[in-house]
């Protein structure tokens, strides 16, 4: 069941400048070198090269790296930087587009592409610039890549590693004014500066050694902003989203990627709470939670300074979120994000149970509640990728993921999954083009997510899913015996349908980036993929640590695999808590005792000297839960 979303008011205030900038800071490793606090330049001079090193050739880059995890690099991150390329592609055709220069980008054959405006402001700006910079016969100006635009994007990677993101930023993004790789190891900016002379960009690349909060706060005045700020750090970007959203230029771009999943999943709803000012719940809606979550917390932080955000484009891939949005100034528009976020504020309109399975509700939230997408920007990168597959890796991909983005639907946060609704009333599930077909039949609006593969987006109510769902309990029915009384399944059987579905297929129900069969959802890419360990000094490479860990732990991690019979027997020795309580429903189904317990048994868990048996605490279950609880 759906959860509601937390709307409250009573929010601590946002942390200080100082506590969120820096102590805040303390996991993502204190970067210590000297004099790295104005941020070094540090590729005067002439560092040895090492010994044992890998060369990797990701787009039009060519990284060395230690064999060794000394630098970090996860080649799995690829589809991450070939869309954060294209992005800012697409945000430099805008900006540059006002100003009346034609980016030209490799593989494209039509330089003359026309340049719409997201905001109506920049809209009017075009209009201007279409006539004012041609005079009749005059050729439109142009920017390259590998090219220097004095009027271009200055972008700022904050946490750059080998440098491999920017380097491809300068191979491959036309109209750049400069990019400041950045990183607080002295041995990634040692690399970094070797990857630039590599990859001859040292004239639009510049490395930097500094603490990237630092760097960023050093960047607060308007004229020393960066138009593009990159992010990808280990874990949470949370330490530095203070400082970015103040170094970032008006209407400027900061693409944000979270590696966190599990905090911003709900696993630990507190931490999740103290990093990004919002709870999270466990749900299976969770990616998408997740990215509304950021969303949130760069809004709730732009806010401090009268900025706000607009999403452009969210996505959750593998074992992350990546966020791309702009930053604007505006007192009303701050206000407006307190309004829309908050509108809920006399109160959420709804019990402490949930009125069709009995179960409590939980809270979490605040959460972004308005679009995720600029879905006209991500059309826009839709196209360019479509009409130039050539120009990455993993257009395939990137394709598929815009495909379904432009399928959702942008008014309806969050979503349902087939397996959740069927497994909720423990019935069979339908086909995805079945309960399409019931929504779109009762005249409800239904899209996929291109967070989970079995979502289910909906303007239905839940009162109108749930009776779809017991419609089609009457086509497969579940045996009611089998089910507790308090069981969500047997109350929401428990009522019949308003609403009488039709589960008759229909044409539409099948999403055009389905019918054409695109690459919407990851396939594993190789083995182990996933999150990488931390880069640190004398580091195993990544591959090597990871079958370490495995030879460490094989076998430690299981119980072995008990018996069925036994368990049903070890089971049988604990009494029912709801059977004492006289509501256990179960009878002789019941897996637990219903006999009262010997004698010698209640004196010997009355003694205190008595040591504590696997009675009173049995293997398995939680000392809180205890036996005869679910
Ligand atoms: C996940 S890696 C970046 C990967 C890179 N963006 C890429 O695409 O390959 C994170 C990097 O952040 C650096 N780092 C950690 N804390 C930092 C800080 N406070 N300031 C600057 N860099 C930092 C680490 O040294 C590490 O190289």
């Amino acid at each position: 069941v759906r959860e509601s979303l937390w709307l409250s008011l009573t929010l601590r205030s946002t942390r200080s400048l100082c506590r969120a900038g820096f102590m805040e800071g303390q996991p993502q490793g204190p970067p210590n070198p000297a004099g790295m606090e104005n941020g070094t330049e540090p590729c005067g001079e002439e560092r040895a090269s090492e010994a044992q090193e890998t060369t990797v050739t990701e787009g039009a880059a060519k990284i060395a790296f230690p064999s060794a995890n000394e630098v970090f690099y996860n080649p799995v991150q690829e589809f991450n930087r070939d869309l954060t390329c294209a992005v800012i592609t697409e945000f430099a055709r805008i900006q540059l587009g006002a100003k009346g220069i034609q980016i030209k980008v490799p593989g494209e054959k039509d330089v003359q592409k026309v340049v719409v405006d997201l905001s109506e402001q920049e809209e009017e700006k075009a209009e201007l610039k279409k006539g004012a910079n041609l005079a009749p016969g005059d050729q439109p100006r142009t920017a390259a890549v590998g090219e220097i635009c004095e009027e271009g994007l200055r972008v700022l990677e904050g946490l750059a590693a080998s440098g491999l993101r920017s380097i491809r930023f300068a191979r491959e993004v036309p109209g750049l004014q400069s990019v400041v790789a950045n990183d607080a190891s002295a041995r990634a900016v040692d690399l970094m500066c070797r990857n630039v002379q590599l990859n001859a960009v040292a004239h639009l690349v510049h490395p930097r050694q500094a603490d990237a909060r630092m760097l960023m706060y050093q960047h607060q005045r308007a004229s020393e902003r960066f138009d593009v700020i990159d992010l990808d750090p280990y874990g949470s970007p949370a330490p530095f989203l203070d400082a970015a959203v103040q170094a970032v230029s008006e209407g400027g771009l900061l693409c944000v990627t979270c590696t966190d999943m599990a905090v911003l999943a709900g696993n630990s709803g507190e931490t999740c709470y103290s990093k990004y000012g919002a709870m999270a719940l466990k749900s299976r809606a969770c990616h998408e939670m997740a990215l509304r979550i950021v969303l949130h917390s760069l809004d709730l932080r732009a806010n401090c300074y009268q900025r706000f955000v607009v999403p452009l484009l969210s996505v959750s891939a593998d074992f992350y979120v990546r966020v791309f949005v702009r930053v604007f100034t505006g007192q009303a528009k701050v206000k407006a994000s307190a309004r829309v976020k908050f509108s809920a504020a006399c109160g959420p309109p709804i019990g402490p149970e949930c009125e069709h399975c009995g179960q409590r509700h939980q809270l979490g939230g605040p959460l972004w509640a308005e679009p995720i997408h600029d879905l006209d920007f991500v059309g826009r990168v839709l196209q360019a990728v479509s009409t130039n597959p050539g120009r990455f890796h993993t257009s395939e991909r990137i394709q598929g993921v815009l495909s379904v983005i432009t399928e959702e639907l942008p008014d309806v946060p969050l979503y349902y999954t087939l397996d959740q609704l069927s497994s909720t009333i423990r019935c069979s599930t339908p086909s995805l083009l079945q309960l399409r077909s019931a929504l779109l039949h009762a005249g409800f609006r239904v899209s996929l997510s291109h967070a989970c593969k079995n979502a289910v987006k909906t303007d239905a109510p839940s009162s109108a899913l749930w009776d779809i769902m017991r419609c089609w309990e009457k086509e497969c029915p579940v045996k009611r015996e089998r089910l507790s009384e308090a069981s969500p399944a047997f109350r929401i059987l428990s009522v019949e349908p308003r609403l009488q579905a039709n589960f008759a297929v229909r044409d539409d129900a099948n999403p055009s980036s389905r019918q054409r069969g695109l690459k919407r959802f990851q396939a594993n890419p190789e083995a182990n993929w996933g999150p990488r360990p931390r880069a640190r000094p004398g580091g195993k490479a990544a591959g090597e640590a990871m079958e370490e860990r495995r030879r460490l732990h094989q076998n430690k991690r299981k119980e072995p695999a008990e018996d069925p019979v036994q368990r049903a027997a070890r089971l049988k020795t604990f009494p029912c808590k709801r059977f004492k309580e006289g509501t256990c429903q179960r009878g002789d189904q019941c897996c637990y005792s219903h006999s009262p317990p010997a004698p010698e048994d209640t004196a010997a868990a009355a003694s205190p000297d008595h040591p504590k048996t696997s009675y009173q605490n049995p293997p398995g279950s939680g000392v809180a839960a205890g036996p005869g609880v679910d």
